[in-house]
């Protein structure tokens, strides 16, 4: 057998913690802080099936959703996307300018064949979302690191890479990032968006959490401030519709969008049509506004919930992040405890986290002391229970 290519190895080094936390939870007993995924409770099941019910006919939408579409995606969610999505974000989009693609993932991919070539440079947060980083790595390029503290990217130290590296992009994610739900100060979005123009290089704004605000004043994007049409901004349905539908879009000039159309029919033709009927119909039936607001309700007890058990069970020293919003803390424990050993110990008492090792790359400290704690996908009963296990098991650790 021929040998598989070298980027394998690193891709299945990031997928290692992945498949361990998903092998690790048959056990329906254990409560899972690891994944990314939002509340059950939260997706619209019966508003889709009544949807579906409806539209899927051979009258309606029926032979347009089992038909090959245009890679751009369906004119009416673009259409949502623009009027229902962008707009209250304050960017005044024109159709022509977004593309709907496969998941929010996809767009990282896109991107990437659109502007990388082997060797390049990306400069990303630290810690950063790791499935981002995995594609960014099948193109062969490097990822460097950039300082952030609570209010998001340090703009110094990645003006200061920016000279050293010369990198082709910085990817950011603004708005309750993933992993640590910190969110970028509204003027450094502004600065960030300076940067890209100062020195020609692509911001990929990734913002899949901003509409999932439980706190605190909404702060307009990176994009917002961008003059020359160096950031490009994209998205997911994965948490204010459904993961599983796996849709998402971009929004930027005319011009990348047309090479992003490109990029995407060679990907895989166009983004399935079904789900993209289903989520235009949602938008286009005037759900979405009760929906997200029964969807932040949700989120935000779990949150209080969550945040109230770190504060109460988790031994002293210990600091995390209080997030406005999104699906993430950000968990520091005190000492050397070392989280991605300390798993293992946490499984066997039925509770599980995401180490926090595996966010950090090249140019910044890795810190193994720290772990995302995810509080979408678990009941607020559930997260006071988990978390006394955890808590069990870091006093143990100590
Ligand atoms: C920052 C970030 N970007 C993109 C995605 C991917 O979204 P999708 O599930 O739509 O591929 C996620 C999902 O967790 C995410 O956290």
């Amino acid at each position: 057998m021929p040998a598989f290519a070298k980027r394998m190895a690193f891709m299945q080094a990031a997928a290692d913690v992945t498949r361990y936390l998903f092998e690790s939870m048959t056990d329906p007993e254990t409560i899972s802080f690891g994944g990314g995924a939002p509340a059950r409770e939260a997706l619209p099941v019966e508003l889709v099936h009544e949807i579906a019910s409806e539209v899927l006919t051979r009258q309606k939408r029926g032979v347009q959703a089992l038909q090959y579409g245009n890679p751009i995606g369906i004119p009416d969610l673009r259409q949502a996307v623009v009027d229902k999505l962008l707009a209250p974000k304050g960017l005044q989009a024109k159709l022509e300018d977004v593309i709907i693609v496969a998941g929010g993932i996809e767009n990282m991919n896109l991107v990437s064949q659109l502007y990388l070539e082997p060797g390049d440079v990306i400069l990303v947060e630290s810690p950063t979302f790791v499935h981002a980083i995995e594609v960014f790595k099948m193109f062969e390029v490097r990822c460097i690191a950039c300082q952030t503290d609570d209010s998001g990217l340090v703009l110094e130290d990645v003006e200061a890479k920016i000279k050293q590296y010369h990198p082709k992009m910085i990817y950011v994610i603004p708005t309750f990032q993933n992993p640590s739900g910190r969110t970028l100060s509204l003027e450094r979005r502004k600065a960030l968006a300076e940067l890209g123009s100062q020195y020609d290089l692509i911001i990929l704004e990734d913002d899949p959490y901003s509409e999932m605000r439980y706190s605190g004043e909404a702060l307009p994007p990176v994009k917002y401030f961008d003059r020359t049409g160096h950031t490009i901004f994209v998205n997911s349905f994965s948490k204010i519709f459904s993961p599983g539908s796996r849709l998402g879009y971009a929004y930027a000039d005319q011009k990348i969008i047309r090479k992003l159309y490109d990029a995407k029919t060679a990907t895989n033709s166009h983004t399935n049509v079904m789900t993209q009927i289903l989520c235009a119909e949602f938008f286009n039936r005037g759900l979405f506004d009760a929906h997200l607001k029964l969807i932040c309700d949700i989120h935000r007890e779990r949150r209080d919930v969550m945040l109230e058990c770190i504060r109460t069970l988790l031994p002293e020293g210990v600091r995390y992040v209080y997030p406005d919003g999104g699906l993430f803390t950000w968990v520091e424990l005190p000492g050397q405890i070392d989280t991605t050993a300390m798993l293992p110990q946490a499984i066997a008492q039925k509770v599980a986290y995401m180490p926090g090792k595996e966010f950090f790359m090249e140019g910044q400290p890795v810190l193994n002391n720290c772990m995302r704690i995810s509080f979408g996908g678990v009941t607020p009963e559930k997260i006071r229970i988990g978390m006394e296990r955890l808590a069990g098991v870091v006093r143990a650790a100590l």
